[in-house]
C-alpha cells in the first residue's frame, strides 16, 4: 500500500519520517481537488525490509510505559478524559475495537511513526478506562486489528490483557455498543468497519474531512460517516502537542436520546424493514 493508493484525503501530506500520510493543516484556504479512490484493498502496505532483529516485548513495554506516563500528564489527555466522562452516560459501550494503530517496531525504526502508535494506543486505553468507570468496574473487552503488527507487538498487546485479531475480524465485531477507534485509516477499512452497524462511539477521520475531498458519486461507502455527522454528537479529538497523532480526527457519540439507528432496533439487531446497508445507501450524498 502506498500513500497514493490509500484512499486518504488528498490534502494529507507525506510525512518524511514514515511511510504513511497524515493530514496537515492547510496553508491556504483553497480546497485541493479530490483524489479518486482506486483501491478497495484492505491489505497493509509492504513495509521496507527489516535490517535488524525484532524488538523484544519488554523493550516495547518499557517504551510504552514511558510514553504513557508522559502523555497521561499532557493537556490532551486531560481533555480526552473530560470529553469521555462528559459523554459516558450516552450510548452504552460494551466493547472496544482498535484498528490500524501501526507497529511499535517499524522496520526503519522511525520514532515519529512509533510514537504515534504508542500515543494512539494510550489514548484508546484512556478512553476505555474512562468508559469503564461507568460500567461498575466491569472490563470492556478490547480487540486490536493491525496487519503489520509484529510477533512482539501481538505479545505486548496480549500482555496488556487485550486480544489481537486478524483482519477483518475486528471490523466484523463492530456493533451498536462498540467504541470504534481508528485514526488515519484508509477508506475501505472505515467502510468495512461501519458497514453493518454504527458504533456507540467512533474515533476517526470525520465527515468534514471526507466531504472536502470526495466526489459526490464516490461517497456511498462512507455514507455512514455522514449519518454520524448528522445524527451524533461530535468533538474534535484533543490534539497531541508533540505530533500529528490525532490530526483531522474527530469523536462521534450516539446521543442517549436518539432513536436507534435506522435499520437497527435498540438492541442493535436489524429491523424488518430491510438491512442497514440499504438504508445507508439511500442517504443522499451532496
Ligand atoms: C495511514 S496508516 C495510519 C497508522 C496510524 N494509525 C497512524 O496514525 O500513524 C494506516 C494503518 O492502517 C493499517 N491497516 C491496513 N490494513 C488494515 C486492516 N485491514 N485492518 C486494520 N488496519 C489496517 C496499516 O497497517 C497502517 O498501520
Amino acid at each position: 500500500m502506498t500513500p497514493s493508493s490509500a484512499s486518504v484525503p488528498e490534502h494529507q501530506a507525506v510525512d518524511d519520517e514514515c511511510e504513511w500520510t497524515f493530514v496537515k493543516p492547510k496553508k491556504t484556504c483553497g480546497h485541493n481537488p479530490p483524489r479518486p479512490s482506486h483501491t478497495s484493498s484492505l491489505t497493509a502496505s509492504r513495509p521496507p525490509p527489516r535490517t535488524g532483529p525484532l524488538r523484544s516485548v519488554s523493550d516495547v513495554a518499557s517504551e510504552y510505559r514511558t510514553v504513557r506516563t508522559a502523555w497521561e500528564s499532557s493537556p490532551a489527555c486531560f481533555s480526552l478524559r473530560a470529553l469521555v466522562a462528559a459523554h459516558a452516560a450516552e450510548a452504552p459501550v460494551t466493547q472496544a475495537v482498535c484498528l490500524g494503530i501501526g507497529t511499535f517496531d517499524p522496520a526503519d525504526g522511525g520514532w515519529e511513526a512509533r510514537r504515534r502508535t504508542y500515543v494512539q494506543l494510550v489514548a484508546f486505553l484512556v478512553m476505555v478506562d474512562e468508559l469503564q468507570k461507568k460500567t461498575g468496574g466491569k472490563k470492556l473487552p478490547c480487540f486490536f486489528q493491525e496487519p503489520i503488527f509484529t510477533a512482539s507487538d501481538k505479545s505486548f498487546i496480549a500482555s496488556l490483557g487485550h486480544r489481537v485479531v486478524d483482519s477483518p475480524a475486528g471490523c466484523q465485531r463492530v456493533d451498536h455498543s462498540t467504541l470504534l477507534f481508528g485514526v488515519h485509516l484508509y477508506r475501505p477499512i472505515y467502510a468495512l468497519a461501519l458497514k453493518s452497524g454504527l458504533p456507540a462511539v467512533f474515533v476517526g477521520t470525520g465527515w468534514d474531512v471526507w466531504d472536502r475531498v470526495l466526489l459526490a458519486e464516490e461517497a456511498h461507502d462512507l455514507a455512514n460517516i455522514k449519518v454520524m455527522e448528522q445524527t451524533y454528537e461530535k468533538a474534535v479529538f484533543p490534539q497531541d502537542a508533540l505530533g500529528t497523532a490525532f490530526s483531522s480526527t474527530s469523536v462521534y457519540w450516539r446521543p442517549a436520546t436518539s432513536e436507534a439507528f435506522p435499520g437497527e432496533n435498540r438492541d442493535g439487531t436489524a429491523d424488518e424493514q430491510g438491512d442497514l446497508t440499504d438504508k445507508l445507501a439511500s442517504v443522499s450524498i451532496t
